[in-house]
C-alpha cells in the first residue's frame, strides 16, 4: 500500500484529493507516516466533523461594505458550499476534498495551483482557510492576497478553537502587519464566534 493509499485508510482524509496530499508528503523531509497523517488529521481531518452554517446576516454585513456582489468565489469553502444563502449571487466555490465541491464547484489548490485559472469575481471569501494554510506555508498569505484578482477579499478567523477555548491572539496582529505591507486598507468586523476582515483590492 503506498503513502497516500495509507493515509486515506483514515475516514476524514479519503476524499482529499491525491495530487495534493502527494505535493504535502513531498514537502516533508521526514517519511515519518503517523507524524505526517497526524498533521494531516489536525489541519483536514478534524473539521470533518463541524458544519458551521454561517447565518445570513453575517453575509449581510459582509456586502453592507463591500456592496452586493454580482459574483463570490468562496476558497476553501468546506460545506459552506451548501449553505451560501442568496439564489441571485453568481456562486463559485473550490477546496481539496471532493465531498464539498460536489457539484457547484472545482479542486483548487491554495498552496500550490495557478491563480490564473480562478474566475475574476467580485467577492472572494477565505473563510477560516489562512491558518490552515500557513500550517504547511509560512508566509503564504501574503502571496494568496496579492494574486487574487477580485475587488474585495474578506478573510475570516474562528474566535474559538476547536476544544471551545477562547484563542488569545484574537487580533491577528501577524494579518494585520501582511496587509499593512500589501498596503491594503480594510475594516474588521467582529460577528459570533468569528472576525472578518474586509479588504479593499481595487
Ligand atoms: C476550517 S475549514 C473552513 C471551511 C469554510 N470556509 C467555512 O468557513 O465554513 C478549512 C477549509 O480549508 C480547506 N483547505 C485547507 N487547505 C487548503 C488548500 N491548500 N487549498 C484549498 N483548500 C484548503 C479545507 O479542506 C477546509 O474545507
Amino acid at each position: 500500500m503506498d503513502f497516500i493509499e495509507k493515509v486515506k485508510n483514515k475516514k476524514e482524509l479519503r476524499d482529499l484529493d491525491d495530487a495534493f496530499l502527494r505535493r504535502i508528503i513531498e514537502g516533508y523531509k521526514t517519511k515519518d507516516f503517523k507524524k505526517i497523517r497526524k498533521d494531516l488529521r489536525r489541519v483536514y481531518g478534524m473539521f470533518k466533523s463541524v458544519k458551521h452554517k454561517r447565518s445570513k446576516e453575517a453575509y449581510e454585513m459582509i456586502f453592507r461594505i463591500t456592496g452586493r456582489p454580482k459574483s463570490v468565489l468562496d476558497l476553501g469553502c468546506g460545506y459552506s458550499s451548501g449553505y451560501f444563502p442568496f439564489e441571485d449571487i453568481k456562486y463559485y466555490c473550490t477546496d481539496i476534498g471532493y465531498g464539498y465541491v460536489k457539484e457547484r464547484g472545482f479542486i483548487f489548490d491554495l498552496l500550490s495551483d495557478d491563480y490564473m485559472k480562478l474566475p475574476r469575481v467580485d467577492v472572494v471569501l477565505l473563510f477560516k482557510v489562512l491558518e490552515s494554510l500557513e500550517y504547511f506555508k509560512r508566509n503564504v498569505s501574503k502571496e494568496v492576497i496579492r494574486k487574487l484578482r477580485c475587488r474585495y477579499v474578506v478573510v475570516s478567523f474562528d474566535k474559538k478553537s476547536l476544544s471551545g477555548r477562547e484563542i488569545r491572539k484574537k487580533g491577528r496582529s501577524w494579518f494585520r502587519r501582511i496587509l499593512g505591507e500589501l498596503n491594503l486598507n480594510y475594516e474588521v468586523l467582529d460577528y459570533g464566534d468569528e472576525i472578518f476582515f474586509v479588504i479593499k483590492k481595487s
